[in-house]
């Protein structure tokens, strides 16, 4: 049993997986004639918006283009709010605020240490192989665990509660991910509760996200009821650790690909120059990005491109088409660490850009740093050598060093 079959769905057949496979690689493809062509995509009464400054348009106007989250959120929370599903407005923005007050950017120095350290011990206690897959979620379910303050459950039941309802939130709804989710969803709400109350018992020498909600929930600070920390900490769970995992090995598999532009990313990592580093790391990214879209649905009546969108389509704006959008990004085939920021939508753009920004920027690329240090990195002979996937997710990717 490998790490992936204790925590991935089980994929479809292999012709069902090398299908999905074919139909992502022949995207960029197709988003390349739709940019050109036919830049809103209408099917049925969904709309794939493909260029680069639509779907910059699409994230930025929150009143028009609403999250769809809320519903599945409602389930894995138990009704509870929580960013992700919320529109902007005044609640929006006090969540916002309150989690900014845990979630601090002084951590973040402390947490890149951390995730260094993490990264270093598995790579130096590995027998000059390893699988990616495995090392990066190691990594960040255990990193973000712990700065949160949740010690159970631990591992691999953390690994599968939080990979599967991240799969329900964004990725599928089918009956056996239901019944899943109908489980999990109660039992990570209430190892939650626990772990607050043990907290509120012993808080003394504790500095984690958890103590600093009960601290501020004793100093009367709006927004951290048990059930608000409760939502804090479980969407933090479900939003974060699940991606790293997949958008890592992908980069690391085009890196792979590419000599020239991983041994730049070895010199960086040897040198310690840790922005060169992570601008190698979200450039790879670019070309097999977390995902080909972001669903929203429209509010109100738009015309994005010449199209008009009616209230209640299903709106798709594809951040894996921007990036590829040569209005914006020159020469997009390319690959080029030196791009400006501007050109990436890795973490979307607007209200509901990601949270936890600031901390991917800061610790992605370290998960890899002393991989990258090590001599003749290579991909292991075979198929372990290639990047697997189990639906949307990475499955394995084992590489060799000296
Ligand atoms: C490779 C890592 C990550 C990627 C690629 C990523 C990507 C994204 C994207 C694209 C969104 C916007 C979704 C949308 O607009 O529909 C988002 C939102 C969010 N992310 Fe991340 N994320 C990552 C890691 C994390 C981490 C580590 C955390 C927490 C520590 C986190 C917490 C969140 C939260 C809470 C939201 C919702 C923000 C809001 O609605 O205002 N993410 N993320």
């Amino acid at each position: 049993v490998t790490a992936a079959d204790a925590i991935l769905r089980p994929g479809p057949t292999l012709l069902g997986q090398w299908s999905m496979d074919r139909a992502l690689a022949v995207l960029p493809f197709v988003f390349f004639l739709l940019r050109k062509h036919q830049p809103v995509l209408k099917l049925g009464n969904t709309y794939l918006v493909t260029r680069h400054d639509d779907v910059r348009t699409v994230f930025a106007e929150d009143a028009s283009f609403g999250v769809p989250y809320r519903e599945k959120l409602d389930i894995i929370l138990g009704g509870e709010p929580f960013i992700l599903g919320m529109p902007d407005g005044d609640e929006y923005r006090a969540a916002l605020a309150s989690m900014r007050s845990v979630v601090r950017r002084a951590d973040l120095p402390m947490l890149a240490a951390e995730v260094s350290a993490r990264a270093e011990a598995i790579v130096a206690s590995a027998p000059g192989r390893v699988d990616l897959v495995d090392l990066v979620r190691t990594i960040a379910f255990d990193f973000v665990a712990q700065y949160l303050g949740v010690a159970s459950p631990s591992g691999a039941e953390l690994y599968r509660w939080g990979t599967r309802l991240f799969e329900y939130q964004f990725v599928g709804s089918d009956a056996p991910l239901k019944a899943e989710v109908a489980e999990i969803a109660p039992l990570m709400r209430s190892q939650i509760r626990q772990e607050i109350d043990r907290c509120r018992a012993a808080p003394a020498g504790r500095d984690d996200v958890i103590s600093r909600c009960i601290a501020a929930q004793a100093a009367g600070q709006p927004g951290f009821s048990d059930a608000q920390i409760t939502a804090i900490i479980a969407g933090i769970l479900i939003g974060g650790p699940p991606q790293p995992p997949m958008v890592v090995p992908q980069a690391m598999e085009q890196l792979l690909r590419r000599p020239a532009a991983l041994a730049a990313a070895q010199a960086a990592a040897r040198s310690d120059d840790d922005a060169a580093l992570a601008a190698h790391l979200l450039e790879a990214m670019r070309f097999d990005p977390l995902a080909p879209w972001m669903p929203r649905v429209a509010l109100a009546a738009r015309t994005i491109a010449g199209c008009d969108i009616p209230a209640g389509a299903k709106v798709l704006a594809s951040i894996a088409s921007a990036m590829r959008d040569e209005r914006r990004v020159p020469e997009p085939k390319r690959f080029d660490a030196g791009r400006s920021p501007d050109q990436y939508l890795h973490f979307g753009h607007g209200v509901h850009q990601c949270f936890g920004l600031q901390i991917n920027l800061a610790t992605l690329h370290l998960m890899v740093k002393p991989l990258l240090k090590r001599r003749n990195l290579r991909r292991a002979p075979g198929r372990a050598g290639r990047l697997q996937k189990q639906r949307a997710f990475a499955s394995t990717l084992f590489v060799e060093f000296d």
